[in-house]
C-alpha cells in the first residue's frame, strides 16, 4: 500500500521525466528542421570585392595601358580607350592563350587562333566561345585608379 507522498513523487517524477522528453525531442527536431531549411534555402551571400591600386592617372595617356596581375596571380591589363578606363583579363577565354591589347586596332587579339575582342572584351571574330572577364574600374579624388576584384 503506498501512501498520499509517495504517490504526489511518483507523479512529480513521471510529469519531469515527460518534459525533459519533450524537450529533447523538441531541440533535436528542432536542430535537424534547421539545417534542414538551411539545406533548401540557403542564404544568398554578397559578393565581395577587393579594391586593388593599380596606377595613377597619370601613368595612362589616351590609348595607354598598362599590365598588373589580380591577387591569384592572372594577368590583366588596364586600358585608357575612348570608352573610358577598361579592367580586362589577358586569358583568352578559347584555350587560355595570352590575348594583346593592341592600342592602334582598338582591340584585344589572342594570335594563337586570331581571336579578336573589342575594348570591353566582347567577342568580335575567331573561335572564343565568351567575352574576356572584365572588372569594375573607379577612380578616387587623387585619380588613383582602384580595379574592384572578386574575392574568391
Ligand atoms: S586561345 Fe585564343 S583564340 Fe584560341
Amino acid at each position: 500500500m503506498t501512501t498520499q507522498s509517495e504517490d504526489n513523487n511518483v507523479g512529480r517524477r513521471g510529469f519531469l521525466k515527460r518534459v525533459i522528453m519533450g524537450a529533447g525531442l523538441i531541440l533535436g527536431y528542432g536542430t535537424g528542421a534547421s539545417y534542414a531549411i538551411q539545406f533548401l534555402l540557403p542564404r544568398k551571400r554578397k559578393a565581395k570585392f577587393r579594391k586593388m591600386l593599380v596606377a595613377s592617372l597619370s601613368e595612362l595617356p589616351p590609348n595607354g595601358s598598362k599590365s598588373f596581375k589580380d591577387l591569384s596571380g592572372r594577368e590583366m591589363i588596364l586600358v585608357n580607350s575612348d570608352a573610358g578606363l577598361k579592367a580586362i583579363s589577358t586569358t583568352c577565354t578559347h584555350l587560355g592563350c595570352k590575348a594583346y591589347w593592341e592600342a592602334d586596332n582598338d582591340r584585344f587579339f589572342c594570335p594563337c587562333h586570331d581571336g579578336v575582342f573589342d575594348v570591353n572584351g566582347q567577342v568580335v571574330s575567331g573561335p572564343p566561345p565568351r567575352p574576356l572577364d572584365s572588372y569594375d574600374v573607379e577612380v578616387d579624388e587623387n585619380d588613383n585608379v582602384f580595379v574592384l576584384l572578386l574575392e574568391g
